[in-house]
């Protein structure tokens, strides 16, 4: 009994700590892959500019530039709604200053605060919300239409992966709290959840 103990002993030890080397390497390389993900993200965010709409512009020493303080966090709240705005002549649609607001047949829509915070951004939004969100083109994956110009009828062409990066990559940015205000949308295009 003794003498099984002897051998029985190093043989557990073994076994326990090569699980916790296991545990360890597939720890580190599931950190990498997100890791990976974020910085894929990254550059697709970067190289389709999400943040020309949904990061504000302010007026800088050489003209208009993007508010970085305020990335990708939505049409600033403290601006709000703003009135449709009147076509004239060939002019159909307009944007405001900080081109985070459009007016256009579609109505009044802003841009969404993309950044991590809980209340206002897309803290409590899963990965399959945001997949869901820009390949149907509905609210959250779920409610009523995406409006114009945001262009997910292209970006629903991309990779469950890309999108899946694009998404590993917003949860790292700098959460910032900003409420955007709601959509006007004329009532025959505010389309109900199906
Ligand atoms: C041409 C301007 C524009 C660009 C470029 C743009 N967006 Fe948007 N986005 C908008 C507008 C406007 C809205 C708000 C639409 C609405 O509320 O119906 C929006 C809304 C969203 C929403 C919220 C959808 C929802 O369910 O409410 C997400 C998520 C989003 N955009 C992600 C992105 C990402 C990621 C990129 C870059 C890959 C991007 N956008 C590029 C204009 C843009």
């Amino acid at each position: 009994m003794k003498k099984d103990m002897l051998i029985a002993l190093p043989v557990l030890a073994v076994a326990f700590v090569t699980a916790l080397t296991v545990y360890a390497q597939q720890r580190t390389e599931k950190a990498g892959k997100t890791a990976t993900a974020a910085q894929r993200g990254q550059y697709l965010v970067t190289v389709i500019g999400c943040s020309d709409c949904h990061t504000p512009l302010k007026m800088g020493a050489n003209g208009p530039e993007p508010d970085m303080t305020r990335f990708l966090s939505g049409h600033p709240e403290q601006m709000g709604a703003l009135p449709a705005n009147k076509p004239q002549g060939p002019w159909l649609w307009a944007g405001a200053a900080t081109n985070t607001a459009f007016s256009g047949p579609w109505g009044v829509s802003y841009a969404a605060n993309l950044t991590p915070d809980q209340n206002s951004g897309l803290g409590i939004w899963t990965e399959d919300m945001f997949v869901r969100a820009i390949r149907t083109g509905r609210h959250m994956g779920t409610s009523r239409e995406i409006l114009p110009p945001m262009p997910w009828p292209a970006f629903r062409n991309a990779s469950d992966s890309d999108l899946k990066a694009i998404y590993a990559y917003l949860r790292t940015i700098k959460p910032v709290a900003n409420h955007v205000p709601d959509v006007q949308a004329p009532p025959t295009l505010v389309v109900q959840a199906r």
